[in-house]
């Protein structure tokens, strides 16, 4: 029986109330296939700040590192929004995102043929498919880089943040992307704005670099203009995309939607070795926290990733998957996917509870 340590940082907002429904989904898992995952929780975010000063505090770094992976919720609220930059619920997601070493964030977004209904966009659109693996840097860029306020000498007080990215960090973020591409369908875009920004037209020179390990990926750059307005037009023609820390934040909340909602995407932060971070991508959503309307799906989803990514549980990560699409199939739909053809609207616990029912049933 193999034994596997999990840190749970529930954090803000809907943030416990998803995790908790994660947290059945990983000790279900636990029991039918015989594996021990041992939950340990800590403070990230808002919460933290309120009981201990920081948003990172330096138990919940140990914590994270003594562990073998981390599931995280959301972090943020209105009631911290005025504190400095460093001391917000925020810092402290990219202090561990930073801390535990994690550069490649994938965030899959796929739409679910029960689902259609739900995305946005012309069914003539979606009937097509849309799978694409966002692989976002997470350490680097302008989220990371100098950043201040100034008097200047003639036109006040200025505020600055500095886009910066060395070879090093690209090559290893396209590195990872080409990887992925090999393991889906062997389409690699890398999106920057090499039209203005010099630290694109350095992305661009490492990709293409890269790119020669790699002679079976089809590679295409494009610029994040362009590409906002691709995925829309025809999300398609994406497979794997590969973008800065900034960059990929907007395209990978503009992909979450073709999907139907934000509230159903998952994601992987990886670094060198086997421990990441799973967390949905949505925020804490503090207006409708408590409320037991937030959509545990996107968390679920991330508990699959987790088992595939840290754990190699490939068959447990396919099971969690697959009773997603079951419920959904059944016409089981949370507020936010919901539509008129909806057969029946849940909340986040009967939502846990039926994914639950199926992974024990199945
Ligand atoms: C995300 C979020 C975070 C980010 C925020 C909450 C700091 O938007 O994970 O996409 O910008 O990375
Ligand atoms: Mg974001």
């Amino acid at each position: 029986m193999a034994k596997f340590n999990i840190a749970v940082l529930p954090g803000d907002g809907i943030g416990p109330e998803v995790v908790e429904q994660a947290v059945q989904v990983i000790n279900t898992v636990g029991e039918k296939y015989g594996h021990e995952f041992v939950i340990k929780e800590g403070l990230l975010g808002g919460c933290a700040i309120d009981s201990t000063g920081e948003p990172l505090p330096q138990e919940t770094l140990d914590l994270c590192k003594s562990c073998d992976a981390v599931l995280l919720g959301a972090v943020g609220g209105e009631k911290w929004d005025s504190l400095p930059g460093n001391k917000r619920p925020e810092a402290g997601l990219l202090g561990i995102r930073a801390g535990l070493g994690l550069y490649a964030n994938l965030r899959p977004a796929v739409i679910y043929s029960a689902l259609k209904g739900a995305s946005p966009l012309r069914p003539d659109i979606v009937d097509a498919g849309v799978d694409i693996m966002v692989v976002r840097e997470l350490t680097g860029g302008m989220y990371f880089g100098d950043k201040g306020r100034v008097q200047t000498e003639n036109m006040g007080e200025a505020a600055f943040d500095t886009e910066k990215y060395s070879v090093y960090e690209v090559e290893r973020i396209a590195r990872l992307a080409f990887e992925a591409a090999m393991k889906r369908r062997k389409k690699l875009t890398s999106v920057d704005k090499a039209n203005v920004l010099e630290s694109s037209r350095l992305w661009r020179e490492v990709v293409v670099r890269v790119s020669k390990n790699y002679p079976e990926v089809e590679l295409s750059h494009m610029y994040v203009d362009n590409a906002a307005m691709q995925l829309v037009r025809n999300p398609k023609q994406f497979d794997v995309i590969v973008t800065s820390n900034m960059f990929g934040d907007i395209l990978s909340d503009e992909a979450s939607m073709i999907t139907g909602s934000i509230g159903m995407l998952p994601s992987a932060s990886l670094g060198e070795g086997s421990m990441g971070l799973y967390e949905p991508i949505h925020g804490s959503a503090p207006d409708i926290a408590g409320q037991d309307k937030a959509n545990p799906l996107a968390t679920i989803l991330s508990v699959a990733m987790m088992m595939k990514y840290s754990f190699s549980l490939d068959a447990v990560s396919e099971a969690i998957e697959s009773a997603v699409v079951r419920v959904l199939e059944k016409g089981y739909r949370t507020a936010d996917i919901s539509s008129p053809q909806t057969t029946q609207v849940v909340g986040t616990k009967e939502m846990g509870r039926l994914i639950v029912g199926e992974i024990k049933s199945n």
